[in-house]
């Protein structure tokens, strides 16, 4: 068993490391206090080939794998949470599944566009009333002629009104619970859809959060992604690939974290000593780096069985948990030891605590990664 990251793997994670540090680092505290949206991060990211990054290069993509995937999310949030966001909201909850579900024609008209990163995708599955829940969802989609008719609000959809693609999951029959569920590929200008508000949010300020309405959005049958009423198996299996992506920016935030820290405990004196000389931070380093190098365990044995086509839904979740709660956990103790200054906005720590929050909330919370995992196992272990 070889755990070691490939040549191709090594030379594409510094690639992204490179570009990440250059190029998006310096600005990430600027863009998360004015809540701008980094367009010129998307565009970069679209000339370097990240856009379609595990798509077949026939559709424009690079064709790398999921290892690779979780790699830049990692490198991009070390750097910026909120581009890293971007990306992967676009790539693996649109792009991936209009590769994976969708015809020829759709794969034409609306994948090559997002894999070269001339469109930017989103996916809407949440709603103001149901998160976690993904099955109760209310917008409705009802059929009309050679359209469906879609209305209802989704909520708290990344990338929000910067989106070009959206995938929109609705109910096509109530009756029929999760089973009713249809996804929809929604253009940005389709009449009857409408955007709120951004969202004022506690991190990745800087990428964008909105809710999308539809009132009696008129989308063509041809839209239709995979059959009627396998939306939920859709969104599920996304959001599996999702989560691995997610594990990744958890990592990345904490490294980040975990490097300031050590700068920071080897300038800074206390009682005639470096801070760094105390095992009372020692120690705090010494679990930062044992559960950074545990979170990408987890992180490339999900993306790894994805990769050979195995089951990943549990390793995904897996990762995901435990990289989200370690996140958070050590971004916390990256402000304890910078003091006071940590508490600050001078240094870049509080933000990467407020950044690590989100990745034990999207894409399903920590409480639901159990659920999914608990739930594999008891069908595993036959209970
Ligand atoms: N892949 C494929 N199919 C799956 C699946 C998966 N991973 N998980 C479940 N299914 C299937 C089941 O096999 C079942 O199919 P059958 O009816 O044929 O047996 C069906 O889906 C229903 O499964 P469950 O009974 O397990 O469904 P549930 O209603 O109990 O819900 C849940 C399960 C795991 C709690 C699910 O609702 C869930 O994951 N919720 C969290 C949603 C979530 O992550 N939201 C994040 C929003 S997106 C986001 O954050 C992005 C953004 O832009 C910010």
């Amino acid at each position: 068993m070889d755990i070691k990251l490939n040549e191709d793997q090594e030379m594409f994670r510094k690639m992204v490391a490179d570009l990440a540090s250059k190029e998006f680092a310096e600005k990430a505290k600027e863009i998360d206090k004015t809540h701008r949206f980094p367009t010129e991060n998307v565009k970069l990211m679209a000339e370097c080939g990240l856009m379609g990054l595990t798509i077949p290069e026939k559709w424009g993509g690079a064709e790398m794998d999921y290892i690779c995937y979780a790699l830049a999310v990692e490198e991009l949030s070390k750097a910026c949470a909120s581009t890293g966001t971007i990306f992967s909201a676009h790539l693996s909850l649109c792009a991936v599944p209009i590769y994976k579900y969708g015809n020829e024609e759709q794969h034409e008209k609306f994948l090559k566009p997002l894999a070269t990163g001339e469109k930017l995708g989103a996916f809407a599955l949440s709603e103001p009333g149901n998160g976690s829940d993904a099955a109760a969802m209310r917008t409705s989609a009802v059929e009309d002629g050679d359209f469906y008719l879609l209305n209802g609000s989704k909520a708290w959809i990344t990338n929000g009104e910067v989106a070009d693609t959206y995938l929109v999951l609705a109910q096509t029959d109530y009756e029929a619970k999760h089973k009713g569920v249809t996804a929809f590929i929604v253009e940005k200008g389709t009449e009857g859809m409408s955007f709120g508000k951004p969202e004022d949010k506690l991190g990745i300020r800087a990428s964008s959060t909105t809710q999308i309405h539809f009132d009696d959005c008129k989308v063509h049958k041809a839209n239709i992604l995979g059959n009627i009423g396998d939306g939920f198996k859709i969104a599920m299996a996304t959001l599996d690939g999702g989560r691995i992506g997610m594990a990744g920016q958890a990592v990345g935030v904490t490294r980040a974290a975990f490097e300031d820290s050590i700068r920071y405990a080897q300038e800074r004196e206390a009682f005639g000593t470096k801070i760094s000389n105390f095992q009372a931070i020692q120690f705090k380093i010494s679990d930062m780096a044992t559960d950074i190098d545990a979170a990408k365990l987890l992180i490339y044995r999900a993306a790894s069985a994805h990769d050979r086509g195995e089951k990943f839904s549990r390793f995904a979740a897996q990762a995901k948990l435990f990289a989200s709660e370690m996140a958070m956990k050590h971004t916390i103790q990256a402000i304890q030891i910078h003091g006071g200054y940590g508490y600050t906005t001078e240094y870049n720590v509080e933000r990467y605590m407020r950044d690590a929050k989100i990745t034990e909330i999207y894409e399903g919370t920590s409480e639901i990664q159990r659920i999914v995992i608990a739930k594999d196992l008891l069908k595993e272990y036959g209970i």
